[in-house]
């Protein structure tokens, strides 16, 4: 199999992509435009593959996505880039709006092209998946529910209403134009290459840096986290063995605040780190509360019922060994993230002659 995926240079994406490459037999076409959170040091062990390419591509830009499709012939779509920091749309979503609505509809439409011209057999097999987020539903604030594939939609921030915004689309292109989608909804992801702008990789780095840990609020609000190879392999599993035109939640079962989380990697820190910042004695020390993120969504929880009872899929790792893996990986591999950090990762990208 063929498999374009886009934004294949993130977090998730590259995750994906080192996945497909060492666990399976496909092809993958990675189409990205190396915003600031596209890093191909992230993709460095499938670079030499022959089962690999990258394109550097705006999935805005629908006469390059054409040619992407015309060229490349794939037989799926998994549909990764988007804008996904909450903190940013809130800064600025205009950035948002274009790449996670605008963008979805230029590659739904880039897909629906290619797609009718195919043969009847593989229109049959091709597949569109959509990779979305659980932010979709809003706030479990105060009640012990969980999000189903049917909990009405309530997206609280520009993020999330961008993301509720293009799951609208691609259903409709299901429906209307009957491309046959599939959209999964995933909660909170960490592990290793994570942009550290997110609150476990912004929080380990802070910490071996001697920076204070910024908490917002009071540090109650709860997520439910998933490692990021437990989501790759979900999205192969969805994309091999789902019903077209239906959604499968994805979640960790892992619910933790983040005033936990932060506490559990202090701990893991205190015991990883022998020579710690001057002047510390254990991380604990280093939490700030600081001012609340306006509109911030007190809690996320799904129920992945639905994706284990029909797909057999359910994550590998808990919270613990998840949490311990990731923070092992932070502290062998300085090389990756001193480059972010200092911003030399983004030379890549001008080599590539990303204009942004
Ligand atoms: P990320 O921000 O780490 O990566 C996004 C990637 O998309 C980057 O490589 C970036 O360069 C690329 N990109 C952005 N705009 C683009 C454009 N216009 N054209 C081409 N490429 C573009 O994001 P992530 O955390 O890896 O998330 C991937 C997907 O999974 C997103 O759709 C996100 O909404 C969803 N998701 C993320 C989480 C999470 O916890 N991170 C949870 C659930 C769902
Ligand atoms: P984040 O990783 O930004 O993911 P999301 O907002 O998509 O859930 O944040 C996870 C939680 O951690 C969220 O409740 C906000 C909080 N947070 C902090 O308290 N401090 C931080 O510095 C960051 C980045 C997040």
């Amino acid at each position: 199999m063929k498999i374009l995926v886009t934004g294949g240079a993130g977090f998730i994406g590259s995750a994906l992509v080192r996945y497909l490459i060492s666990d399976t037999d496909c092809e993958v076409i990675n189409v990205d435009k190396l915003t600031y959170a596209g890093n191909l040091d992230s993709l460095k062990s499938v670079e030499d593959s022959h089962r690999y390419q990258f394109e550097l591509a705006d999935i805005c830009d629908r006469p390059a996505m054409d040619l992407l499709f015309a060229r490349h012939r794939p037989n799926a779509v998994m549909h990764l880039a988007a804008e996904s920091h909450v903190d940013r749309s809130i800064d600025g979503p205009g950035d948002f709006i274009q790449t996670n609505l605008v963008g979805t509809y230029a590659s739904l439409e880039a897909a629906r092209t290619y797609w009718c011209s195919l043969n009847n057999s593989d229109r049959a097999a091709f597949r569109f998946l959509h990779v979305s987020t659980d932010e979709v539903y809003g706030d479990l604030a105060g009640c012990n529910d969980l999000f189903r594939e049917d909990t009405p939609y309530d997206p609280s921030s520009p993020y999330a209403a961008t993301k509720a915004g293009s799951d609208h689309l691609v259903r409709a292109w299901g429906r209307t134009f009957e491309l046959p989608v599939l959209v999964t909804n995933c909660s909170n992801n960490y592990g290793p290459y994570q942009f550290p702008e997110k609150l476990i990789p912004h929080m380990i780095l802070n910490a071996l840096q001697g920076k204070p840990l910024p908490l917002y609020g009071d540090g109650t609000q709860i997520r439910d986290w998933l490692y990021v190879d437990d989501h790759a392999r979900a999205l192969y599993q969805v994309l091999q063995l789902g019903q077209v035109g239906e959604t499968y939640n994805i979640g960790g079962i892992n619910e933790k605040k983040n005033i936990d989380v932060v506490k559990t990697i202090c701990a893991i820190l205190d015991e990883f780190v022998v020579d710690k910042p001057s002047g510390i004695e254990t991380f604990v020390d280093l939490i700030t509360f600081v001012k609340d993120r306006p509109g911030h969504d007190e809690r996320y929880a799904i129920d992945a019922a639905k994706i284990d009872a029909e797909l057999g899929w359910r994550p590998v790792e808990n919270f613990t060994s998840g949490v311990r893996k990731t923070i092992a990986w932070y502290l062998e591999n300085q090389p990756w993230w001193q480059r972010v950090v200092d911003g030399s990762y983004r030379l890549e990208r001008l080599g590539k002659g990303s204009q942004d």
